[in-house]
């Protein structure tokens, strides 16, 4: 691996092999999502618990101090809204001079395996990755669902990882689920686990990153979970300590409790 790549993926995994990054990507399909109509104000307290921001060019822009800011992950497939058709008719946003003009560390797309737009959305990848293995720029790609929830199986995502790594994706970020160990054991590079939406419990987020943890992921790419919590700054913090200082569901949740009653 050349110097640029190693450096680029050691901005956002840390030296102990773990990161959190911070995913606030979401109005490029959603909107502005709850809690995250604006980006600067909504991550303002958390962000320095952050391994990495993984975000749009527009909110890039508008939003995070350049001076500052935490290395970037930039979002770049997009194209279709949550009112429209389907989800998964995603195509490629940003070009590659765009993506070495905003100097980021990595960037992410989505891939929609066995919807119709699969194919597509898998050459989209190909592409990317052929553009930005030349600039030693790691490329994540996103297992997405769209809608279709129900599909996060230890069957359909270790496919969708396995084929997402053989096209060249660096970093695969999936769902967490049952039998994690089967996703990771068959994808041979770094997983990082999404959040999905809000848990009904705090326990329950902790529980599933540290099982996730233990079966291989690297870390985790959690936003909703976080940033829509009424104690976001208790939430960064303890998922921080699962991720970099091994704590347990329970010691996290402790942690969780005592921040949030010092917080008032
Ligand atoms: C949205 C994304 C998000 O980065 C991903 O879903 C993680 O965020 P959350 O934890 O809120 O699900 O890829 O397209």
């Amino acid at each position: 691996m050349d110097w640029g790549m190693k450096n680029r993926l050691a901005q956002i995994i840390k030296p102990d092999g773990h990161c959190f990054f911070l995913p606030i990507d979401h109005g490029y399909f959603l909107g502005p999502t709850s809690r995250l109509e604006k980006p600067a104000e909504t991550i303002k307290p958390i962000v320095s618990y952050a391994d990495a921001l993984f975000v749009t060019r527009g909110v890039l822009r508008s939003a995070i101090d350049p001076v500052r800011s935490k290395p970037v992950i930039l979002r770049v497939s997009g194209g279709s809204s949550v009112i429209g058709e389907d989800l998964a008719n995603e195509e490629l946003t940003t070009s590659i001079e765009e993506i070495l003009r905003l100097n980021v560390s990595a960037v992410g797309m989505s891939i929609f395996v066995g919807s119709k737009y699969e194919k597509q959305t898998l050459t989209n990848l190909s592409t990317l990755v052929n553009e930005c293995e030349d600039y030693g720029i790691p490329v994540m790609a996103v297992t997405a669902v769209g809608k279709e929830l129900a599909k996060r199986d230890a069957r359909y995502l270790s496919l969708c990882c396995r084929i997402a790594a053989e096209l060249g994706a660096r970093v695969v970020k999936t769902y967490w689920c049952e039998d994690f160990d089967k996703v990771t054991g068959g994808c041979p590079v770094p997983i990082v686990i999404a959040g999905g939406p809000r848990c009904k419990t705090e326990l329950e987020v902790f529980n599933f990153v540290h099982d996730g943890i233990q079966k291989g992921a690297i870390g985790i790419n959690l936003g909703r979970n976080v940033w829509q919590h009424k104690y976001p700054v208790a939430m960064m913090r303890a998922l921080h300590a699962v991720i970099h200082k091994k704590a347990a569901p329970k010691e996290a949740s402790e942690l969780f409790k005592e921040l949030k009653n010092k917080s008032g």
